[in-house]
């Protein structure tokens, strides 16, 4: 008996494969983010980190299927700002945003890009707000959903513009990309860990980034500062939850195993080709976590209350 008291719970964890549970499609760019760092997180476990893709409703289908998870450390959720910005543009969610989940760390902040189909007419950031203004009703926007990164910057496209437009939704930026490329959708905002590849290879237009200096990978790429969108910021920060009670040696490992991984060479080089950077291991902690949850949800409720008309 005092032996088996002596062996602290969860000594062993883990012992099976990890689940991590990302809220969109296969292929977008929280899969490819969660793909990179299940690598070597898995590899810092010693066990399989399996991605499972449950898409849908702007992310919260695939957050509130982990709210409900047994909280054994084997299932998790790798969720981005509209963990935030879902809370106010659902009057009903199927989790309690603050009260359903544990945390383990913040992972990267990915900035976006506003992108269209290479056929667009529009030259420059200038000329598509002419261009969308003057063909709202004909004009298509493509978002993965009411919480998704892509619908929160094109909320905010459409307010700072002042012209709600027709928005085409899908159940990640992966499949909105393909249709984007396909020239079935005029436009959209998404992040670059999806897009910066497709741009390189001038299979999509890009117009603007959402971040207050250019990016390193796409040096072309004006910021929306420079094409007259003073102020249109936005970065997409990502986490990694697991359902309330998950224990705390659990926690503690799935963390530390989180910053070895965002310190690993391979992953900061691959990250830094999508245009981001891992979180620091300040960053990738518990209660980080948790205060940029907390304050994002204040930051955000406000701007979607007053933009609320544009949302789709
Ligand atoms: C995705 O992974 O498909 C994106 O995060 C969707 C979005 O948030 O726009």
């Amino acid at each position: 008996a005092a032996a088996l008291l002596a062996t602290p719970a969860f000594a062993a964890y883990p012992e099976r494969a990890i689940t991590v549970v990302v809220p969109f499609s296969a292929g977008g760019p929280t899969d490819t983010v969660t793909r990179i760092l299940a690598e070597a997180m898995s590899r810092e476990l010693g066990q399989q980190i399996v991605v499972d893709n449950v898409g849908g409703a702007g992310g919260t289908l695939g957050a509130g299927r982990v709210a409900k998870a047994d909280p054994d450390g084997y299932t998790l959720l790798l969720h981005h700002i509209g963990m935030a910005t879902s809370a106010s543009l659902y009057r009903k969610l199927a989790y309690d945003t603050l009260g359903a989940f544990d945390y383990v760390g913040l992972v990267t902040d990915v900035p976006m890009v506003i992108v269209a189909r290479p056929t667009f007419e529009p030259k420059d950031l200038k000329g598509l707000i002419d261009y969308v203004k003057a063909n709202k009703d004909k004009v298509t926007y493509a978002n993965a959903g009411i919480g998704a990164a892509s619908h929160l910057c094109g909320m905010l496209f459409m307010s700072a513009i002042q012209t709600p437009l027709t928005t085409v939704p899908y159940k990640g930026t992966g499949p909105a990309l393909t249709d984007l490329m396909g020239g079935q959708v005029d436009f959209m905002c998404d992040q670059t860990t999806n897009t910066t590849n497709q741009i390189k290879e001038g299979k999509i237009k890009a117009y603007a980034t959402t971040t207050a200096k250019r990016l390193a990978p796409l040096p072309d790429v004006p910021t929306a500062e420079e094409g007259g969108l003073p102020g249109f910021q936005v970065g997409i920060w990502h986490g990694i939850y697991a359902p309330k009670g998950t224990p705390k040696e659990a926690l503690d490992k799935l963390t530390a195993a989180l910053q070895k991984a965002l310190a690993d060479p391979n992953v900061k080089e691959r990250f830094a080709s999508l245009g981001t950077a891992p979180s620091t291991t300040a960053e990738a902690t518990p209660e980080a976590l948790k205060a940029k949850l907390e304050s994002e949800i204040a930051r955000w409720r406000p701007v979607i209350q007053a933009a609320g008309q544009y949302a789709d």
